[in-house]
């Protein structure tokens, strides 16, 4: 397959004052929803409302400790978002939950997302977690081809869902 010059993108942290980011964000969270389980259980599961509070709820420091990375165009467009979370076992250790990621349709298959799970990675590892844990849908083939790319291996399967996990310290 022939291989496009990877876009040029800058990762950076969302804005948390702004609403316009937030609303985006928990818009392409309803539309991975959608993607993944169609549009009429996409909207059973969780309101827009319910979607923006959650991203709120990640940007809040008394909540939890966690980072929502956009990724923009040249343009200063939002074109991807990936979102992960310091996380806690039944026994206290700390890890690092690797919540979601999105890029645009037309933006895809060209590095975006590799970008954005080697930023996470980075701040993780900064944060001296042991391992990252993405969940996901056991068919989501893409995803998982993209994360077994990067060292993480299924560690857990439970109905239709996979757990993945790359081990780093
Ligand atoms: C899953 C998702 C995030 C992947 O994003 P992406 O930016 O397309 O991912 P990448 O470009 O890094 O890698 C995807 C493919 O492009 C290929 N690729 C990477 N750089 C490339 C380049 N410069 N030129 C051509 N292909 C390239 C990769 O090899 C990979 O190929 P594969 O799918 O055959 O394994 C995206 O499809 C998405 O947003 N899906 C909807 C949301 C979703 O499902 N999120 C996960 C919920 S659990």
């Amino acid at each position: 397959m022939e291989h496009k010059s990877p876009a040029k993108i800058k990762i950076r942290e969302i804005n948390p004052e702004s609403q316009a980011e937030v609303s985006l964000v928990a818009l392409r969270m309803r539309l991975t929803l959608i993607e993944r389980v169609g549009e009429e259980k996409a909207t059973a599961m969780y309101s827009l409302d319910w979607l923006v509070n959650r991203v709120l709820w990640h940007l809040d420091p008394s909540q939890t400790t966690a980072k929502v990375f956009l990724a923009e165009d040249r343009d200063g467009r939002v074109v991807a978002h990936a979102i992960a979370r310091i996380e806690r076992d039944e026994n206290g250790r700390a890890f690092g939950y690797f919540s979601t990621i999105y890029v645009e349709p037309l933006l895809r298959n060209q590095g975006l997302a590799t970008s954005l799970l080697l930023k996470v990675e980075s701040w993780l590892s900064e944060m001296k977690m042991p391992k990252i844990i993405y969940n996901t849908a056991a068919n989501h083939e893409k995803l998982i081809r993209l994360f077994g790319r990067h060292g993480y291996s299924v560690t857990h399967r439970e109905s239709e869902m996979v757990q993945l996990t790359k081990q780093l310290h």
